[in-house]
């Protein structure tokens, strides 16, 4: 990667000729074609690299669209490809994970060890009375426990629904009442810059709410005083170390199409998304970008520096890398903490050679200067990755010059909790142009469309399809195909192509931009929010009556919310009450959704349908021109 090449006022990096020679994929045009050309052909032969109890009939069914299924017939564990194969090879002497806790605790498991651990966790789910088809609900901090957890689960043939350890209880009790979970797995707390978080607190709330928990599992992480439900909480410790949860436990076998997890995201109307992948197609999808967009070697220490509760966790940390046979690196904590040079200590100590983070992550620690990674010796790094959001071109030359030495390309992978893995995305041998995700993967037909589904010109802004199935997309949303058909297919149904909700554009080469989302989705940090979300978080305090939100642009993290606030009768706009606003939003779905700022008002713009024109209060905010106010009645 060290040559770069100026094209207009456009950076571009090449390949180094050593980066080429030992790359997996040494060709892109013309395999490329070829997987576009007969794309079950392609994923056939990625489904040979994995362990089948029983072959499939099909590789791809489509005779329900857009209700796709792929491997049907097929008898699978994600597990069994996970972890049980490795047993028999020289894997299992090999580390699949390096965890390091944020007070500087350091805990390794082997592939043996893993399995081992995975096995006993499993025992003590079936003796709680967990069954296949059953939804684990998972609330943890980032300790070993929460991959582990997952596997057993998924070894036993329930899905788990991990939800992230910084959502609200309010937040935790949706997720648990849609997935009508009787178990749920959490900790005492975990550590963050510091200071202690109080999880068991959190889900005890929750539960008071949730009358389908029968029983709460908590693994002792901080040590402090939780309060403990008699007959229904149980410390993990205690149940592991007796002689039921032994260390053998068999792999259920799944249909290709059975549950693996159900993950929520934020959409356009206020209800989160209970996302469902299942076993066979997410294997061979996850497994092989993961392989062959970086390059996976068995020298590696890969580490995704994101929490295992979000999507890039499931697919990126916890399933395709152990398929794959990698060794693992988990960090609980801040990366700031206690100092700036946290991570890259990390990778010095640990020799990590590939670093995969978003760029929010980056921003935050470009700010600190350049005197921080230089103060170690981080040269292991051989291949960079980002995810998230687009990576602005400042970030992405540090990222490049500084963590990479001007020698690691950079994996800019576009894709989303519903697609399962990487749809958009560069291999270590493309031409890279900082701020584009380059072009589709393997099998995939991407295309940047007007309204009507026409191809806008090169260069031009229009929506982002996914014109053809892949292994790796979400089947349905729980309990709710209609909304899965209405929010993904309708809008280009005659065509039957896949909706993304971004913005996007292609270049005279080929290369694709994406621009952000389309539809009421905001993303800050990275995280996905819906404005519904957040307006019926602000309606949910006693004084608001109405409420919008919108993101402006952010120096550190990308967007940042806005909010404007209608004020019932008789209440008046202080400074007081915009933090306590803020703070109940906080409250309400988690800290991450704190508006940066509560603007109180006496009307917002609205269409004759009532429908807030978000778009308006943008163009204010940021002084621009407000664009078609044919449909404002203010
Ligand atoms: C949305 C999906 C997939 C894991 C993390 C997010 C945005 C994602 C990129 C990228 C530009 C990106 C899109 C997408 N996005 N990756 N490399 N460049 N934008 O998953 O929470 O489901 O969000 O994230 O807007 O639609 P998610």
């Amino acid at each position: 990667m060290a040559n770069k090449a100026q094209n207009g006022s456009k950076l571009i990096y090449y390949p180094s000729e050593d980066v080429i020679k030992n790359a997996h994929v040494q060709e892109y045009d013309q395999l490329y074609a070829q997987s576009i050309q007969d794309r079950e052909k392609f994923w056939a032969e990625q489904a040979e690299n994995i362990d089948w109890f029983k072959p499939y009939d099909k590789v791809l069914d489509d005779s329900a669209k857009p209700f796709y299924k792929w491997f049907t017939g097929g008898k699978i564990n994600i597990v069994h490809n996970a972890i049980d194969r490795h047993l028999t090879t020289g894997k299992r002497n090999q580390l699949a994970m390096i965890w390091e806790g944020e007070p500087g605790d350091v805990r390794t498991l082997s592939y043996h060890a893993l399995n081992r651990e995975v096995c006993k966790f499993a025992n003590v789910l079936k003796s709680m009375g967990v069954k296949k088809g059953d939804i684990v609900t998972i609330y943890m901090p980032q300790i070993l426990e929460l991959p582990i957890a997952m596997l057993a689960c998924v070894k036993i043939g329930a899905a788990h629904s991990v939800v992230y350890g910084g959502f609200s209880s309010d937040a935790l009790i949706n997720r648990i009442e849609d997935a009508k979970s009787k178990l749920i797995i959490t900790a005492d707390g975990g550590y963050r810059r510091g200071k202690t978080t109080q999880l068991k607190e959190i889900v005890n709330e929750a539960i008071r709410q949730c009358p389908t928990i029968e029983v709460c599992l908590c693994v002792k992480r901080t040590g402090e005083e939780v309060y403990m439900e008699n007959g229904r909480d149980y410390w993990l410790h205690d149940l592991i170390n007796l002689p039921n949860a032994s260390p053998k436990c068999e792999t259920v076998e799944m249909d290709s199409e059975d549950s693996l997890f159900i993950l929520y995201t934020s959409g356009t109307t206020g209800k989160p998304k209970g996302v469902v992948h299942t076993h066979g197609g997410y294997t061979v999808y996850t497994s092989t970008t993961h392989r062959m967009v970086f390059d996976v070697k068995d020298y590696d220490r890969w580490w995704c520096a994101a929490d295992p509760g979000w999507i890039t966790g499931h697919s990126y940390i916890v399933y395709a890398p152990l398929i794959n046979g990698s060794t693992i690196m988990l960090y609980e904590g801040a990366p700031n903490h206690p100092y700036p040079n946290r991570w890259w200590q990390m990778v010095e100590k640990y020799g990590i050679t590939i670093l995969y983070t978003s760029p929010t992550a980056i921003r935050g620690l470009m700010r600190y200067g350049e005197t921080w990674p230089q103060r170690h010796d981080i040269s292991s790094l051989r291949l960079l990755g980002s995810v998230g959001e687009p990576i602005n071109p400042e970030a992405w030359r540090w990222y490049h010059e500084v963590i990479g030495n001007g020698k690691c390309p950079i994996m800019d992978t576009w894709w989303q909790t519903e697609t399962g893995g990487f749809m958009i995305t560069p291999l270590p041998i493309t031409t890279l142009k900082p701020g584009s995700a380059t072009k589709p993967f393997f099998g995939n037909e991407m295309a940047v469309v007007d309204k009507e589904g026409n191809a806008v010109g090169p260069g031009e802004e229009g929506r982002l399809v996914i014109k053809a199935p892949w292994p790796g997309m979400a089947r349905t949303i729980l309990k709710d195909p209609d909304r899965y058909v209405e929010t993904y297919w309708k809008e280009y149904e005659k065509q039957g192509w896949y909706n993304a909700g971004d913005s996007a554009r292609i270049d005279e080469d080929g290369d694709f931009w994406i621009i952000g989302r389309i539809d009421d989705v905001i993303k800050v940090s990275g995280y996905r929010l819906g404005t519904a979300e957040i307006e019926s978080a602000l309606v949910s305090h006693a004084d608001v009556s109405e409420a919008a939100a919108i993101a402006l642009p952010h120096d550190l993290k990308g967007n940042a919310i806005y909010t404007y606030a209608i004020l019932r009768q008789g209440c008046e706009g202080s400074r007081e009450l915009e933090k306590e606003i803020k703070e109940h939003v906080a409250k309400e779905i988690g800290p991450i959704a704190k508006p940066e700022k509560v603007t109180f008002t006496d009307s917002l713009p609205k269409t004759r349908s009532g429908k807030i024109m978000r778009r308006v209060l943008k163009a204010r905010a940021l002084g621009l021109d407000e664009g078609d106010l044919s449909t404002l009645e203010e």
